[in-house]
């Protein structure tokens, strides 16, 4: 399938505004603009896209043809992508119509290279034309498709021969953060209040929600915690050679390559989960800072020289067969 075909394909959806509809537009379970402001998403994360653009370079990505992103939401990934000027056609995505706006915004024009938008669900992949992508780029957002395997498929299908799919997505690991958050409360003797040890707990229970395999998660938003070395046999299934960055983020890769072995700093990136992602405000991170991190240097020393639990991690994957 060509360029042309996808073209084709795309300018037959409906145009709403400035975007096609690939899937029926779905709003995020907090509110967008909100997300924006939790995680700062400003413009200091160009380094994120930059660090992907680089990433698929070292991996001998040639950025011809059209790379989607999925799951866009405000821009972390795709404001360095855009400003690469790399690639050849951007096709950003996310069910939200109002991430997409948020996202738009704040790429505005770009030098070089044609940028789309569309909303999308990651489980429509398979109405893509076969072979008609590139590469395809998330961050953060696999953990919200029930279906991993089917997913794989998709993107196998969608994908040129030779063609990538890159993803930082959270790891098993998380767990270790999970059972300290409950062992914390188990052990608080009352130098935590009820709510508190709710706030604790609430975060142990996410972990436990997100790991577990036995429950229905359809209808929550954050579904999965991912096992690096089943990613690699899953995605082994569907033609495609997985390889993996434990502990890193995107725009770790900005400079240039990093090695797999670094020292990673668990103390810190628990207390950074607690304030980014559960909210945590001063009086609760002082908490941890008293009564739970004292235990979470354990794993600091045990990481030394290397390795550690992998938190998350950057997955980088090629599908069999070299591209047209
Ligand atoms: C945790 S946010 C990450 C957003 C952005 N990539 C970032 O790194 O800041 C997850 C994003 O995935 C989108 N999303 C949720 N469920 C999805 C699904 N089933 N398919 C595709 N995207 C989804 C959400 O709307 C949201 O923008």
């Amino acid at each position: 399938m060509t360029e042309l075909s996808l073209d084709t394909w795309l300018n037959d959806l409906p145009l709403l505004d400035f975007y096609r509809e690939i899937s029926p537009p779905r709003r995020y379970d907090t509110d967008e603009g909100a997300y924006d402001a939790q995680y700062g998403i400003d413009e200091t994360m160009v380094r994120e896209g930059l660090g992907a653009v680089n990433l698929l370079r070292h991996h001998g990505y040639d950025f011809r043809g059209t790379a989607l992103e999925i799951g866009c939401g405000t821009g972390r990934l795709s404001l360095g992508l855009a400003r690469s000027s790399a690639f050849e056609h951007l096709l950003l995505t996310d069910c939200s119509p109002s991430f997409l706006k948020i996202t738009a915004r704040k790429i505005g024009r770009v030098d070089a290279g044609r940028v789309d938008y569309a909303t999308l669900m990651g489980e429509d992949l398979g109405r893509f034309p076969p072979g008609s992508l590139s590469a395809v780029l998330l961050n953060a957002a696999l953990h919200h498709v029930v279906d991993v395997d089917k997913f794989l498929a998709d993107i196998s299908r969608a994908l040129a021969p030779g063609g990538f799919i890159v993803f930082l997505e959270p790891c098993t690991g998380m767990l270790t953060m999970g059972m300290l958050a409950h062992v914390a409360v188990q052990t608080h003797n009352g130098a935590m209040s009820p709510e508190q040890c709710a706030r604790f707990q609430a975060m142990a229970d996410c972990m436990t929600f997100y790991h577990r395999r036995d429950i229905d998660k359809a209808n929550s938003e954050d579904k999965h915690l991912f096992n690096p070395h089943e990613m690699i046999v899953w995605s082994r299934r569907h033609d495609i050679e997985m390889d993996f960055y434990p502990n890193a983020h995107f725009a770790a890769f900005h400079n240039g390559m990093i090695p797999k072995d670094r020292v990673f700093n668990f103390t810190l990136y628990f207390r950074n989960h607690l304030k980014y992602c559960m909210n945590f405000d001063d009086e609760l991170l002082a908490l941890y800072d008293t009564h739970v991190a004292p235990f979470a240097a354990y794993m600091d020393v045990a990481a030394q020289g290397g390795g550690g639990p992998f938190m998350e991690g950057v997955f980088i994957g090629r599908k069999a067969g070299s591209p047209a």
